[in-house]
């Protein structure tokens, strides 16, 4: 399915699709869990579709506006605006307005640390802090319309954090703290951030991760950084430049207790995040703020069916896009209560997911298939310690899940009395895409479902013919409330990438899909050269140029090979130069060196030097083959090879690499 060949239904390209086609199990939620459902019947769908701009401009008036829009969409393919004159806070909306209208003493974030140590804050605490945070950015320089870099563990000055930057107007970028510090020096220098927002540290599976000790590294390559502030998350050691490097809880001493939010166009930025592409360069998504806060919020209330009485707990980090618009933006503005665990779900023991769960009375969970994966392979001993009849609804995110998974899930977890929603979507679409919604969908293991209301997809052949049913390109082909506005800086890219394989007004996902006869879409996994990894995105060429920056490495080729609990692992194939130093280590060296440049995630599970890679006679690496060879499959087509011997002697190599 890569190498820019439209994906068939008969090749098993992760050995997923034969899977998926004989999974003909339709499960209808409860009938108690219908009758209490926000949606019970599908005339939303038809609502939308009627009028789409009506539709969504019903869920904007949900929010609060300064000054309402004067038009709801303007599509200038590809170039959309939503809600178009009109001026929000998403700060405003988060917050202010759930202190003002009765919710001012309910908990809007619990939140437990790995050690145990628990805080909850409730919307009027989380107001007191915003606003005094804001009005620190400001009294350093900060403005609106500045980029501000947040590199963070997971705790509650982490989404206040994120909502002061958009109280005062100023673009937060994220970068999820298991990146390394090179990658974020670049992420810090592509956006040119003004200030850094950091931890002295935090927990992870009972060892600390020394951000801001990291960070340094990472600063003295971003001369746009005046000014760092950091949490004490621990007594973790560390270096304070004076000037620069500030104590949060210091500043915050004196920073005033009220800020007013600043009236945003509804066409501002709110963020950008790096997210992996078919390049060495990770891209800066951008989003901005009155169409993406619309489609948070509307998904967020019909998706996870989502009350005020509920205690919701999304455990992605808030480094990745489902954090930022399931953790902070849709359910605070849903004005719901969110629970954070900083830690691990293994630490100190298998349960501490379920602990959580228990301890809260966690009513939705959403998390990724590689955890789900896992607590199946942990075994049902350790939910089964725990009260977990608390929970009504479940989610999943970031990677096809596979039917046995989804049983596992329903049967132990929700213990068949929960949906499940499996939804897809990207950093691009911020949002929810595609899914059912738990009160009428029935449920299909391994398919997501249909479009949201309001949200249009379709299967494209590589022509651009449509597909009624079958597999294909997954495209949407209408404009969507929070779509991606473009890759920060870099305008062309943005039209090639996503706007390009047909016609302008039709956005290319890179996935493969399936749609069938019942109008429901089962995901097949990346057309492209990114690995989902875990549920993370990682470009194999960011993995390849981290390779050879080696000063070993002559040609690295990286693929992704089927793993039972991460969906996907990391094997390159690594040539070496002819006068490098060969050690017995350098296996371990080069996986290392890898981990440094981008992040543990980013580390290969398997390196296998070889001579030579497998190419073709225009001289392009047949990943495809590699990938047979790495998922010990018979290989596929070698005809167009240019040297067929390189290959044979790779899986020599690679068969010999195993049995050691
Ligand atoms: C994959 C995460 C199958 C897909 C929100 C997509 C999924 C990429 C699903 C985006 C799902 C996400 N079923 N595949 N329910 N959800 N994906 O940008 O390949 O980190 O293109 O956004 O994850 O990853 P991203």
């Amino acid at each position: 399915m890569k190498e820019g060949d439209p994906p068939k239904s008969d090749e098993t390209d992760e050995g997923r699709l034969s899977e998926l086609l004989v999974e003909d199990r339709v499960i209808e939620p409860s009938e108690e869990f219908k009758k209490g459902a926000i949606v019970t019947d599908d005339q939303p769908y038809q609502r939308a579709a009627a009028d789409p701009e009506a539709y969504w401009a019903e869920w904007a008036k949900q929010l609060d506006w300064y000054k309402p829009w004067d038009k709801v969409l303007e599509w200038n393919p590809p170039d959309a605006k939503w809600f178009v004159g009109g001026q929000l806070n998403a700060c405003y909306n988060c917050v202010d307005r759930h202190v003002k209208n009765g919710l001012r003493n309910k908990a809007a974030i619990i939140w437990e640390g790995e050690p145990g140590d628990r805080r909850t804050l409730t919307y009027w605490d989380l107001y007191r802090e915003v606003n005094r945070f804001a009005n620190v950015l400001k009294a350093h320089g900060i403005e609106r319309g500045d980029r501000v870099a947040i590199y963070m563990p997971m705790i509650p000055e982490l989404p206040i954090a994120m909502l002061a930057c958009a109280r005062i107007g100023a673009i937060h970028c994220v970068v999820f703290g298991g990146f390394s510090a090179q990658a974020l020096a670049e992420r810090i220098n592509d956006s040119q951030a003004k200030a850094l927002i950091t931890a002295d540290g935090g927990y992870r599976r009972g060892t600390i991760i020394p951000l801001k000790h990291d960070a340094d590294y990472a600063i003295a390559e971003t001369p746009s950084i005046e000014h760092v502030f950091i949490v004490e998350r621990g007594d973790f050691p560390l270096r304070i430049k004076e000037g620069r490097d500030h104590w949060w809880h210091r500043v915050m001493q004196d920073a005033e207790s009220y800020c007013e939010p600043a009236a945003m166009d509804s066409e501002d930025m709110l963020y950008t995040l790096y997210t992996s592409g078919t390049t060495g360069q990770p891209k800066g998504i951008v989003h901005t703020t009155g169409g993406y806060m619309t489609g948070v919020l509307a998904t967020t209330k019909w998706v996870f069916d989502l009350r005020e009485t509920d205690v919701f707990w999304c455990t992605a980090d808030i480094g990745w896009v489902t954090g930022h618009s399931y953790v902070v933006y849709g359910p605070l503005a849903a004005g719901a209560t969110i629970v954070m665990y900083e830690g691990s779900p293994d630490w100190p023991e298998r349960d501490r997911f379920w602990q959580i769960v228990e301890d809260f009375g966690v009513t939705v969970f959403y998390t990724a298939p590689t955890a789900i994966r896992a607590f199946m392979k942990w075994g049902k001993e350790y939910p089964n310690r725990r009260d977990l009849s608390s929970l009504r609804l479940l989610g999943t995110v970031g990677e096809p899940i596979n039917p046995e998974a989804w049983m596992w899930y329903y049967e132990t977890i929700g213990q068949q009395r929960c949906p499940i929603v499996d939804t897809w979507w990207q950093t691009e679409t911020g949002m929810i895409m595609i899914t059912t919604l738990p009160g009428i969908g029935k449920m299909r293991p391994g398919s997501a479902g249909l479009p949201f209301p309001g949200v249009e997809t379709a299967i494209l052949t590589d022509d651009g013919e449509v597909l009624e049913t079958g597999a294909g390109y997954l495209a949407i082909t209408r404009p969507w409330p929070a779509m991606l506005r473009g890759i920060y800086g870099d305008p062309e890219r943005y039209v090639e990438q996503y706007w390009s394989k047909w016609d302008k007004a039709t956005y290319f996902t890179s996935d493969g899909a399936k749609r069938d006869a019942d109008g429901y879409f089962t995901l097949l996994g990346r057309v492209d050269d990114v690995l989902n990894v875990a549920g993370h995105r990682i470009g194999t060429m960011e993995i390849e140029s981290a390779l050879v920056d080696h000063q070993s490495v002559a040609e690295a080729a990286v693929v992704g090979c089927s793993d039972e609990i991460k969906g996907t692992a990391i094997v390159a194939f690594v040539t070496l130069k002819l006068d490098a130093k060969l050690s017995v280590d350098l296996e371990a060296v080069l996986k290392e060196h890898v981990a440094r440049k981008i992040g543990a995630i980013a580390r290969p599970q398997r390196i296998i030097f070889s001579g030579d890679l497998p190419k073709t006679r225009s001289g392009k690496i047949m990943r495809r083959l590699l990938r047979d060879i790495g998922d010990g499959r018979i290989l596929g087509d070698t005809t167009t090879l240019a040297d067929t011997s390189v290959v044979e002697a790779l899986q020599r190599q690679y068969e010999e690499s195993e049995e050691a």
